[in-house]
């Protein structure tokens, strides 16, 4: 079966994530930054992975915009979701449908994938939201 998995990321971890379940798979699997190119047809495609990070309660644009635009083809694949999160509670798994509510309900695994902070890459508003969302 052929697996795409699209991503989108600020700092990486997202990235970092789908290139381990391509590195752990059996099957060649094609990982695309979504952040670098919007023009990816998943229509060769049986199963498709979505995977984002989250910003102050947001996925970043380019993946909510490639959802939208490929929602009723996306419909047709098995689907898997992945969230990159400060948050692993009901908030995380809530942020999961930030991919839209009809492939939220479509797809077979829906995972949060925890959070890295880059805390030399951030800036000082960020490390502030930072710091406020993890209580420390
Ligand atoms: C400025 C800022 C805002 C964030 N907002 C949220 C948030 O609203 N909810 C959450 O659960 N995590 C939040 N996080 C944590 C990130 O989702 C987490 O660090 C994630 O691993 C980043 O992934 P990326 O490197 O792929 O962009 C935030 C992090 C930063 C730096």
């Amino acid at each position: 079966m052929n697996t795409a998995i699209l991503f989108t990321t600020k700092h990486g971890t997202a990235a970092k994530c789908a290139g381990i379940i391509r590195d752990k798979a059996e099957e060649k699997i094609e990982v695309v930054n979504l952040m670098e190119t919007q023009d990816f047809s998943v229509e060769p495609f049986d199963k498709v992975i979505l995977g984002s990070s989250v910003y102050v309660g947001k996925i970043q644009p380019e993946m909510t915009v490639f959802c939208k635009k490929n929602k009723q083809e996306l419909l047709t694949k098995e689907l898997g979701l992945f969230i990159c999160s400060g948050d692993h509670g009901e908030a995380g798994r809530g942020y999961l449908k930030l991919f839209g509510e009809e492939l939220h309900k479509h797809a077979v695994s829906k995972k949060l994938f925890g959070d890295e902070i880059y805390w030399g890459k951030l800036n000082f508003m960020e490390k502030l939201a930072m710091r406020i969302i993890k209580k420390t």
